[in-house]
């Protein structure tokens, strides 16, 4: 059984001056969401999710030792520099400064270093796609990079574990970025290697009708959100259905793991739509409640019903915490969704806005 301890380094066996590295990390989809959180961004129940490929933040980061003789009492710990599509960004600055300090003490080489983190966005700035999980995951793969210098012996295992893991602590959901295709993260019984520390590779066998499964990402609504995840999740305190919402996740995951075993994708639909509407039904009917589907949600997800009805094509919906909406199909149906999707919802979207995205692969090294 893993503890976090296990990821705090006992020595570095190799010393480095300098240097750079770039990745790249996808954003992913939940198909049962993540909602609600312990200490210390223990998830309170199990998610899983497609990771995605086309939605990724691409990250550079270039570090340099710093000089031993000023105290790092004076220089006030750690010391980096952001740029953000290649210009300085203030506003991010303070919370990467919160996520080094959670990560420091399995890191503890962060303040030795002056670091530049230049990180860019493969979609559309203020899209109101959440660039949290993949820029976490982004990061991190970077700062297990330079570990891995100090530290040649660390195994692949132990690198890709450890990034998830320090993932998670800069945005839960960035722990389900590193890997792909499919990626569960939360203990759930009968789910072998499965923790509340990192998020893994699904480790049973997926039907071929879930491979290349698509994602059109419909923009309904870029504003700022009214209310964000870290209170939503904070809300699910004291939730009057707290308790039965966190079982009826591990029972939808149970149920995804069968799906993807016997490809049964009437099924698959139900337990994801019911999942997407569970998540706004918490929010709804938390105190405060609040709503962040807008009308234009709304009319997608019925005329996704209608079209749905009607053709026989297996084609669903999810939403993560906010108002656009994510339509989900199998590969083979691609070009009559696509159909539809331009005839139907483009209309409901902002700006006719939207993005084709599709199952992938997880991190990658530049
Ligand atoms: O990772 P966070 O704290 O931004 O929470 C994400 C929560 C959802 O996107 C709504 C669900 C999920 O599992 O990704």
């Amino acid at each position: 059984m893993f503890t976090a301890a296990d990821f705090i380094p006992k020595t570095y066996s190799s010393t480095v001056e300098n240097g750079n590295f770039e990745w790249s990390a996808p954003s992913n989809i939940a198909l049962v969401k993540y909602w609600g959180k312990k200490d210390n961004q223990i998830p309170a129940n199990p998610s899983v999710s497609f990771t995605l490929n086309n939605c990724k933040t691409v990250t550079k980061l270039a570090f340099e030792k710093r000089d031993t003789s000023t105290p790092l009492s004076v220089t006030n710990g750690f010391s980096f520099d952001l740029l953000f599509e290649g210009k300085p960004k203030e506003d991010f600055k303070p919370k990467i400064r919160k996520f080094l300090e959670r990560i420091e003490v399995y890191l503890p080489f962060l303040k030795d270093y002056h670091f530049t983190i230049d990180t860019h966005n493969t979609f559309p700035h203020s899209s109101g796609i959440a660039s949290s999980a993949s820029g976490m995951a982004a990061l991190a793969m970077n700062f297990m990079s330079l570990e891995k210098l100090l530290n040649p012996e660390i195994t692949d295992e132990y690198f890709y574990q450890k990034a998830s893991f320090l993932a998670r602590l800069g945005s839960g959901s960035a722990c389900r970025s590193v890997k792909g295709n499919v990626v569960v993260w939360g203990e759930q019984k009968n789910l072998k290697g499965s923790t509340d520390l990192f998020g893994v590779e699904f480790p049973y066998t997926i039907h071929e009708n879930f491979e290349n499964y698509q994602d059109t990402i419909l923009l309904v609504d870029k504003g700022e959100k009214q209310v964000s995840s870290t209170v939503g999740h904070d809300l699910m305190h004291n939730h009057p259905y707290a308790e039965r919402r966190f079982a009826q996740a591990h029972e939808n995951l149970d149920q995804l793991i069968a799906i993807f075993e016997n490809g049964n994708v009437t099924e698959f639909i139900k337990v994801v739509e019911s999942e997407a509407l569970t998540l706004h039904a918490m929010m709804m009917t938390s105190m405060p409640y609040y709503i962040l589907m807008k009308p234009n949600t709304l009319q997608i997800i019925n005329a996704i019903w209608k079209f749905r009805n009607e053709t026989h094509v297996p084609v669903c919906f999810t939403l993560d915490a906010g108002a656009n909406v994510h339509v989900l199909y199998p590969e083979n149906v691609k070009e009559k969704v696509l159909q539809f999707i331009k005839n139907e919802l483009v209309g409901f979207c902002q700006n006719g806005q939207y993005i084709c995205d599709e199952i992938g692969t997880g991190a990658v090294a530049l």
